[in-house]
């Protein structure tokens, strides 16, 4: 299967079984350039390998080099270690960069790749489903700081991108959620025949190649209209953010001891009470919501909603808040999110917010 992403500038997604090795060495010959395959050390041997030696194997120049796994890493710092190593063997302009890992590789190489010798070509080769469906479209590069996540980074767009499903095999349970539930959130805003399609597909769902396949690229089409209608953020793309402006603030205050993955779960559930309570949606949905997610092994527990004077004050943080008003999207039913008058999400009163927190101290309580 073939996607064009319609940025500035365009670029193909390759996806298939056996993608690497059917299409990776002609097109990075066709480049004419030297190779440098970026990797995290928790990224399973023989898929950086069998990277390498496909390379080799097409008479190209090359090399490997790591960095250590984990979001703790995705840091200037990481960067900047490579950027040296890079220096210091003496690549330049005639160089690209393949990003083969989950969404921190690509993050990482991609903002990389956009400064090193002011802008060099990089291939993103995803490894995890979340970096398939999500990291790897939209072309938002960066790095955390202790100020927060990605606060510095770019805009850049990768040259490539081959989603080789063979990758997944390796993949642990959890990134295996971490992925499925940016795919429900896609099938929420926009899609819901995918929403139907995740229903019955929760036993086959890493078995069955074809159906995997389709689920991957149904989600990855509706990351691509979401960014080409808005490639520098300035509404629509707000609709990626469901689940996450919960999400985020429960991620926070639970110190990161919960998943991205479960956190954001426990934010779209959340953020979809708000939309019942507003009246906008059927009760059914969230039903639905939650059998789903439930089905796909997410735990939805935690105790942070018991605190609603911190939660408030880090809902009050989030970067999308306005004026210290959160911004919530909203769906108007299942597979359509809400836009009025060129609005993408909506303030929120404080009444329904209250009632959707009431109502999750009580689901997701632990004490
Ligand atoms: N740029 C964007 O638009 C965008 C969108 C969503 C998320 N992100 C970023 O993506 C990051 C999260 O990505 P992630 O969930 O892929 O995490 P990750 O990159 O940390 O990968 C998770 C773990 O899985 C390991 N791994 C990778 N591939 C594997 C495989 N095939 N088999 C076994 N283990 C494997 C990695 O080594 C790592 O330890 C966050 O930093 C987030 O900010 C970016
Ligand atoms: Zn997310």
């Amino acid at each position: 299967m073939h996607l064009q992403i319609k940025l500035n500038p365009p670029y193909p997604i390759y996806l298939g079984s056996g993608i690497l090795s059917e299409l990776l060495p002609d097109y990075c010959r066709s480049l004419n350039k030297r190779f440098v395959i970026i990797s995290d050390d928790q990224v399973p041997t023989e898929t950086v390998l069998n990277v390498k030696h496909l390379l080799d194997d097409a008479g190209l120049d090359a090399r490997v080099f790591y960095f250590p796994a984990g979001e703790i890493h995705k840091t200037r710092e990481t960067k900047a270690c490579l950027e040296n190593v890079l220096l210091d063997w003496q690549y330049g302009r005639d160089t690209c960069l393949l990003a083969l890992g989950g969404g921190v590789t690509t993050d990482l190489v991609g903002f990389l790749a956009s400064t090193y010798c002011r802008g060099i070509p990089v291939i993103y080769l995803p490894t995890t489903l979340l970096a398939m469906v999500d990291a790897s479209i939209g072309g938002k590069t960066g790095v955390n700081t202790r100020h927060g996540k990605n606060l510095i980074g770019t805009f850049y767009q990768p040259l490539a991108v081959f989603m080789d499903t063979d990758v997944l095999k390796t993949l642990p349970p959890e990134q295996w959620s971490n992925g499925v539930v940016e795919i429900i959130k896609h099938a929420l805003i926009a899609n819901a025949e995918l929403f139907q399609k995740l229903q019955v597909s929760v036993d086959s769902l890493k078995n069955n190649p074809q159906l995997l396949l389709e689920i991957i690229h149904e989600s990855c089409l509706i990351k691509k209209n979401i960014v080409e209608g808005d490639e520098k953020e300035s509404g629509l793309r707000q609709w990626l953010n469901y689940g996450h402006t919960i999400g985020h603030a429960v991620e926070s205050l639970e110190e990161y001891r919960l998943s991205h993955g479960q956190a954001v779960a426990i934010g779209l559930l959340v953020e979809t009470k708000l939309s019942v309570e507003a009246g906008f949606l059927a009760a059914s949905v969230l039903d639905d919501l939650e059998k789903l997610l439930t089905a796909y092994q997410l735990r939805l527990k935690t105790a942070v909603f018991q605190n609603r004077k911190a939660l408030l004050h880090q809902l009050k943080g989030d970067k999308k808040s306005k004026e210290g008003e959160s911004h919530f999207v909203m769906l108007n039913k299942m597979g359509s999110a809400r836009v009025m008058d060129d609005a993408y999400a909506f303030p929120i009163g404080s009444v329904i917010l209250e009632r959707a927190l009431d109502w999750a101290a009580e689901r997701f309580g632990k004490n």
